[in-house]
């Protein structure tokens, strides 16, 4: 594995996969770190964009010298994310199939990326237990068996996984540290990177602490405090790491610090990572600088601490760097009211709506609600709200005559506008949705926003 891993010099690399590993270590200045010195190294670089290239690459080359791939087999593997996207990248650079199974609730973008990558995805139920047959580690254990010339590549009991870690993540920290290291703090997916760290300190530097940043949510924090696994029934947001057991390939026995990390806390920390530092990091990346943020702050001696930005932010673009997810999630604040005005997500004094012109083509309203994934656009006119648009009333008048995309969606938009004053009582919107209407906030002549189903929902989710 370590030879596998080329050396960053000024010639051109072979392929995509010599660039694995080598990732750049960076101090991170721009946070209060008490007397300590924190250096984040940036995983996102890897080619894939996370750390789990290098367990991709060992875990198949693994495979490869135990002649347990013939050319042409298909891996299988049960993953949500980062190492599907590095399993994609190395079996089709080595003319490998690759099937995963992944659960329902992972994002888009995730599944169009590893599809164009050539992965076959296979969907199941995120909502069933270990041992539910529809289970996605069980399925795909059972998929490995029933596929002829497979391989399950397990990467919760694949020794390559956290061997990957040992040869190669943790020997370059060591280095770049300049042999000069005091800590290093890691989150707990499959436990590879923290095992594979902790084998290699042991040997190298056993006075380097291990330290483990978790999900609220998460059991393993708790087993670290207090050596019991008690799953807490809770689920958490931040993706890639936590678990409620502790996977096959995790060893703990090094680690002595646990800190929890709330979704609130590693969302923020998310974000200020990307301010202070311009480091547009995934959303563990925030947990793993709030648990080393406050793992420096606590020391009264100066000590040297590495952290690790595990996947690259460009994933979470939607979610965690969307502020109106982080306003509809809870996470973020804005200025409140008290009345109507706090359920518009997008309030027009803001500049945050989108709207279209009267004078604007059919055409334009079309586009602009495709992008935006929305149904109804107001339709503004010299500062004021003069109509509203939405999918049917485009689809009724271009049906027969497509020609009409071109003409101005005053046309088009009902301009008889049933209106809200900001404190209106709540019911009354009910009262608009059952007639298929949107609530348009009006005050004093003055338009303020939409409301629509999704935000009320959205409201009342945030205040349970
Ligand atoms: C996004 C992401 N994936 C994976 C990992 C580590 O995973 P594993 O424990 O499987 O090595 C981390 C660790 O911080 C992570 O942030």
């Amino acid at each position: 594995m370590a030879e596998a891993v080329a050396d960053m010099s000024s010639t051109p690399a072979r392929n995509v996969l010599d660039l694995i590993g080598h990732t750049p270590l960076v101090a991170a200045r721009g946070f209060d770190t008490g007397p300590c010195e924190l250096y984040l190294k940036l995983e996102s670089q890897n080619p894939g964009g996370s750390i789990k290239d290098r367990v991709g690459l060992s875990m198949i080359e693994a495979a490869e010298r135990a002649g347990r791939l013939e050319p042409g087999a298909t891996l299988i593997e049960a993953t949500a994310g980062n190492t599907g996207l590095a399993l994609a990248l190395v079996a089709a650079r080595k003319g490998y199939r690759l099937q995963l199974v992944i659960p329902d609730k992972m994002s888009q973008e995730k599944i169009f990326h590893l599809k164009a990558l050539g992965a076959e995805v296979l969907m199941t139920r995120s909502d069933v237990p270990k041992g539910h047959p529809d289970y996605y580690e069980d399925r795909a254990a059972r998929l490995a068996r029933e596929t002829p010339n497979a391989f399950y590549v397990s990467q919760f009991t694949n020794e390559a996984n956290p061997r990957a870690h040992e040869e190669t993540t943790a020997p370059e920290i060591w280095e770049q540290m300049e042999h000069r290291l005091d800590a290093i703090v890691c989150g707990v997916g499959t436990g590879g990177t923290l095992t594979g760290l902790s084998r290699y300190f042991a040997r190298v530097a056993p006075h380097v602490e291990l330290v483990l940043a978790d999900p609220q949510g998460s059991a393993l924090a708790g087993r670290v405090r207090t050596g019991k696994v008690e799953p807490t029934g809770r689920g958490w947001l931040v993706e890639g790491i936590g678990g409620d057991h502790v996977p096959p390939v995790c060893d703990l026995s090094r680690v002595r610090r646990a800190f929890t990390v709330s979704d609130a806390e590693s969302f923020r920390s998310c974000r200020e990572l990307l301010l202070q530092e311009g480091i547009l990091g995934g959303t563990s990346s925030g947990t793993l600088l709030a648990a080393a943020l406050r793992y420096c702050r606590e020391q009264s001696a100066p000590r040297r601490v590495v952290s690790l930005v595990c996947d690259s932010g460009n994933k979470y673009l939607s979610k965690v760097y969307n502020d109106y997810w982080m306003l509809d999630q809870g996470f973020s604040t804005r200025e409140r009211f008290g009345d109507l005005r706090d359920l518009i997500a997008r309030r027009h004094a803001e500049g945050a709506d989108v709207t279209v012109a009267a004078g604007e083509t059919v055409l334009a309203a079309y586009g602009r609600m495709k992008l935006y994934d929305i149904s109804q656009l107001p339709v503004m006119q010299d500062g004021r709200i003069v109509g509203i648009v939405d999918e049917e009333d485009v689809l009724l008048e271009v049906f027969e005559h497509p020609e009409r995309f071109h003409e101005p969606v005053s046309r088009v938009m009902a301009s008889h506008l049933v209106t809200v004053p900001p404190d209106a009582p709540l019911p009354q919107l009910l009262e608009l949705f059952r007639r298929g209407l949107v609530a348009i906030v009006v005050h004093q002549g003055e338009f303020l926003g939409l409301i629509t189903r999704i935000d009320v929902l959205n409201w009342l989710r945030r205040r349970m």
